[in-house]
């Protein structure tokens, strides 16, 4: 299965937010469970500086947006198995930040663009292309576009993420042509307008062959108008190729008994470590050195839907309890001030620092023995994973991801991995952090058996990839894991094929040898009524012969010798005239062509 993964950001190369978490580690977890993969991301300014000495030059290509005909340079590099691919343009990646520019529709409309028209330089034809956010939500839209003239792109299948749906690009209707280069017909059709706007995450989930949330809880949630930010709709319409695989944690990375980051390792058979970095935490925030009072950590964007609402409601009364406060992250103006003066009022037992800052993070996560997020919404959440990984007891908000991951302490049973609560009220919350706190002053062998059941959740990836290869089978009709080829027992028709449900059995060859016409061989007994469709999955008609042909042969690692020197000088300017396989020029353009196929 050959799958190209298409992000906006990931880690270590580029981060805002939990997407690059998530794209930075999935990949390589399909890599380990045999999937071929490849990961596509803007070359960034700060990729350039960072990694610019490892990146491979493999050649340059223009790309056509409307009526503009830009250069892209396409940049690689190989780790964990997967194939990690930086689309090159100065003009809009080489800015000091990743998003916020008054362009970034332009910039991301590129880099759809550009994600599809290099297919033909990668080192696979992908069966998949995996999409996330509204970022590249016009991946899908490209693809049926351009699939209208050339068959290779009708071969490919989609699948878009949503992590967050309040983020959907939408722009003014006129940019439909001028600035993405479609045809009218996609909004006359309403494929891609919604309340008069171009939206762009409504046009790939009605195009995208199947689209995730982030957890299964968010995608039910995103049938609701109080979740959907107006999409809900066509979220309930698109509901049968809706699904929710929950998102893990890079568990090598995130591993207490291993982590440099914390002052001292531990693991869950001996937790000496924690306390002593409960003492860090404290002389590092400037907190009472209080052994047996609980911290409870936020570590969050300072933005609404992170429900930071109900802690300034109920503050003062989170500040009667035994307990102390740290707060780390930065936003929204409101919140940053109200902490920083609410921490004032409690010096040594509430400490707050606005800032975004990796080891401060981890230095919480391990030191505090509460961990809070009451979330208004979260698609899935993954601090309160990481958390609960070092040992640090979850409390939150029954929405998305938190709800499918944090299951509620039961006293009478002694059961759950944290504490949550249902509605967003600050009471309710407020009864939660104190039954919490009091749990951990008062019944200590309680709180600590509670530990250890977070502690032991598996938030591996290796279930959610195994989830995904799921989707992308089913959307592209090949078996996965793959079947291996029979080696049929020389003469008698292996009679155990005949009885194979023909879903099942044909596609693993159907796949590849164009299947159309010929009577699929192993296929003609065909005992029962009904006549067996030869592939369930695809809405086109399938049977795409292998795009190679078409795929300008790729004389591509001929000189690396030249290239690597190209590279030396990372920004790719100087690379550009060097080696560059000059592409025969990507056909005409898509501005105002023919019709869009639906
Ligand atoms: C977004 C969501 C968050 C999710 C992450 C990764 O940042 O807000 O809940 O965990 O994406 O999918």
């Amino acid at each position: 299965m050959k799958i190209l993964y298409a992000a906006s950001e990931a880690v270590p190369f580029c981060k805002t937010g939990g997407l690059a978490d998530v794209a930075g580690s999935l990949p390589a977890a399909l890599a380990a469970q045999g999937a071929e993969v490849a990961v596509v991301l803007p070359l960034y300014q700060k990729v350039k500086e960072k990694f610019g000495d490892r990146l491979y030059f493999e050649c340059y290509d223009y790309v056509d947006l409307a009526w503009r005909h830009s250069y892209c340079g396409l940049f690689s590099l190989e780790q964990d198995g997967v194939t990690w691919y930086f689309l090159d343009n100065e003009q809009y990646f080489n800015r000091p930040e990743l998003y916020g520019y008054m362009d970034d529709g332009e910039r991301f409309g590129f880099f759809s663009r550009a994600v599809v028209r290099m297919l033909p330089h990668l080192k696979f034809w992908p069966e998949v292309i995996h999409c996330n956010d509204w970022q590249t939500a016009l991946v899908p839209i490209y693809l049926k576009d351009d699939g209208v003239r050339e068959d290779r792109f009708r071969s490919i299948r989609t699948v878009l993420s949503i992590h967050n749906i309040e983020y959907q690009g939408r722009y003014g209707k006129e940019t439909l042509g001028d600035l993405f280069g479609l045809d009218h017909g996609w909004a006359d059709d309403g494929t891609i307008l919604m309340d008069g706007d171009v939206n762009l995450l409504k046009g790939a989930i009605l195009c995208a062959d199947a689209v995730n949330a982030v957890s299964p809880t968010y995608a039910n949630e995103l049938k609701m108008p109080y979740f959907a930010h107006r999409l809900d709709g066509i979220m309930r319409r698109c509901g049968y190729k809706l699904s929710g695989v929950l998102n893990g944690i890079d568990v090598k990375r995130y591993d207490p008994a291993a982590d440099p980051h914390i002052a001292v390792n531990y693991s869950a058979a001996d937790m000496a470590g924690k306390q002593a970095d409960k003492a860090e935490l404290q002389k590092l925030t400037g907190l009472r050195q209080e052994p047996y009072v609980p911290i409870v950590g936020i570590v969050s964007r300072l933005v609404s839907h992170k429900g930071l609402d109900l802690v300034c409601e109920v503050l003062h009364d989170m500040m009667e309890l035994p307990m102390q406060l740290v707060i780390l992250g930065k936003g929204d103006r409101k919140y940053e001030e109200f902490f920083q003066w609410a921490a004032n009022q409690y010096p040594g037992r509430m400490a707050v620092r606005l800032d975004y800052n990796e080891e401060l993070s981890m230095a919480i996560y391990a030191g505090a023995d509460l961990f809070l997020m009451p979330s208004r919404s979260e698609p899935c959440g993954l601090s309160q994973m990481i958390a609960m990984r070092y040992g640090t007891v979850p409390i939150v908000r029954e929405t998305g991801g938190l709800k499918d991951t944090v299951t509620p302490y039961e006293a009478w049973r002694d059961a759950g991995n944290g504490f949550t609560f249902a509605n967003y009220a600050s009471s309710d919350m407020l009864y939660v952090i104190r039954e919490a706190v009091y749990l951990y002053k008062d019944y200590p062998d309680a709180f600590a058996r509670l530990r250890a059941r977070a502690m032991a959740c598996d938030f591996s990836w290796a279930r959610s990839a195994g989830e995904y290869l799921h989707i992308y089978s089913t959307i592209t009709g090949q078996p996965w894991p793959p079947v291996e080829e029979a080696p049929a027992p020389a003469e008698e028709a292996a009679p155990a094929e005949e009885t194979v449900p023909a879903e099942e059995a044909v596609p693993a060859e159907a796949a590849e040898p164009a299947p159309t016409e010929e009577p699929a061989p192993a296929q003609e007994p065909v005992p029962t009524e009904e006549p067996a469709p030869v592939q369930e999955p695809a809405a086109e008609p399938v049977a795409e012969p292998a795009p190679t042909e078409e795929k300008p042969a790729k004389p591509a690692r001929k000189a690396p010798a030249k290239k690597r020197a190209a590279a030396k000088k990372p920004a790719a300017k100087t690379g550009r005239k060097t080696t560059a396989k000059k592409e025969t020029r990507p056909k005409k353009g898509t501005a105002g062509k023919e019709k869009p196929a639906e």
